[in-house]
């Protein structure tokens, strides 16, 4: 328990710091990354460098310092990030290494204004907000534990397929004979590569693009830009180097951004280009278990040679009698308008989703770069859709959609 004084001094002083926040934050990863390089085989470099994470972590500071009182209120978040960080082999005999440097950056940035009394304060927050994520993470060891599958796993490349000319799937089974767990449509799994040339371990997480109850778990990679850099780093090393026969490794899935299967309401799955990949999992599951259910597949990307799983969208829409499918291209080619391959051009916005939805009471779910979560979420809230039916996933780190 918070002593009155702690919550006040911690209340009274996040302003400061979260005017200071990214500079401490990216001051933190610094030093922790100096004394425990060991961390960088868990985190990614690439989010690093563009300060994805330092901003991520200062905003979940800031808002645990503002409701340090009342942490239930942020337990939704709290939850999100826990999956990430389960999926990521983060353990309890870490977080005090994480608070030791969180301090050291506040009391370094901020010089006098971090009087004793102040850290005293910070840290005994830290604590306590450190042991809510320990407390949650523990629960998800033991879950995955029942499974039989706690960290990483060996997963053999079954098959690989192109999807289109940027995105290809992977077919994977564990090394070890084991039977895939069941999953929840929307999750994802954390893949961890040993890549040549590179002194650390490298992590990305990818969306399951397949239904549960396979005996396969299949992941759909998008290609990156050609130019090397740390962005698209392990997914063009999938493209380029794991080849079928050869292993990766996976932790269990993960994440709150899952398909609602105790309801049967009307269903809208909208994502912008590789975003499509945990609505494949929605859509192929509703086929299996709610096949009369009511859905709007809305996908948009730049024209047919990009777009991935045209057919396996096609075949699965076709199996649900309350199914319609909107392929929203930005950049046809002369062909797509031969071959009439889209339904409709331009981007996914508010006009469009105003022709399309027909129920705004319904659930919809939404993926894809920022930009186009960025229209369809405030179109949708433009129509009028209500924001808890409005469930989304970033790519990276979570970002608040109203700053970016
Ligand atoms: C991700 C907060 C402790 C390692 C994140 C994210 C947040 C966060 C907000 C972004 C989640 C997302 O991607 O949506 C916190 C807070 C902590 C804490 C408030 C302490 C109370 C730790 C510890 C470790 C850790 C102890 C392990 C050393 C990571 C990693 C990621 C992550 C590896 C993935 C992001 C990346 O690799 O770029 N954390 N975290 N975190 N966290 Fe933590």
């Amino acid at each position: 328990m918070l002593s009155e004084n702690t919550i006040k001094i911690v209340k009274s002083t996040a302003p400061v710091l979260a005017e200071r926040g990214v500079e401490i934050t990216s001051y933190f990863y610094k030093t922790m990354f100096e004394a425990h390089p060991e961390l960088l085989n868990i985190f990614n470099h690439a989010n690093q460098k563009q300060g994805r994470q330092q901003t991520a972590l200062a905003n979940t500071v800031y808002a645990a310092a503002t409701y340090i009182d009342q942490l239930e209120v942020l337990l939704p978040a709290v939850k999100q990030i826990a999956h990430k960080h389960r999926s990521l082999n983060v353990k309890k005999e870490h977080y005090p290494i994480v608070g030791e440097f969180l301090l050291k950056a506040i009391k370094d940035v901020l010089g006098d204004a971090a009087t004793p009394e102040v850290l005293q304060a910070w840290g005994e927050a830290y604590q306590v907000i450190a042991q809510v994520f320990i407390d949650i993470e523990n629960e998800m060891y033991e879950e995955a534990n029942t499974n039989k599958w706690e960290g990483f796993k060996a997963f053999k490349v079954m098959k690989k397929v192109d999807e289109s000319s940027l995105i290809t799937s992977f077919y994977l089974q564990a090394t070890d004979g084991s039977d895939v767990p069941a999953f929840q449509p929307g999750q994802y799994v954390t893949v961890r590569l040993t890549v040549s040339g590179e002194e650390y371990l490298l992590n990305r997480q990818y969306s399951l693009s397949d239904a549960p109850g396979k005996n396969y778990l299949r992941i759909s990679v998008k290609r990156e830009g050609a130019e090397p850099s740390t962005l698209g780093k392990v997914s063009n090393y999938l493209h380029d180097h794991v080849n079928e026969g050869e292993e990766i490794e996976l932790t269990a899935p993960a994440g709150d951004f899952v398909l609602n299967e105790v309801t049967e309401s009307p269903l809208y799955l909208i994502s912008g280009g590789v975003g499509i990949t945990p609505m494949m999992s929605m859509l192929k599951r509703v086929a299996d278990k709610q096949a009369d259910r009511v859905v709007t597949f809305i996908h948009a990307a730049k024209n047919s040679e990009v777009q991935a799983f045209h057919q396996e969208i096609t075949e699965t829409i076709n199996l649900l009698p309350n199914a319609r499918k909107y392929n929203v291209y930005e950049n046809p080619t002369a062909s797509d308008r031969e071959k009439k391959t889209f339904d409709l051009e331009g981007y996914v916005d508010y006009q469009k989703l105003q022709e399309i939805v027909k129920d705004k009471e319904a659930d919809f779910y939404v993926c894809g770069p920022v930009p186009f979560m960025k229209n369809v979420i405030d179109g949708l809230e433009t129509l009028g859709v209500k924001a808890e039916n409005i469930h989304f996933e970033f790519f990276g780190p979570s970002i608040n959609l109203k700053e970016y």
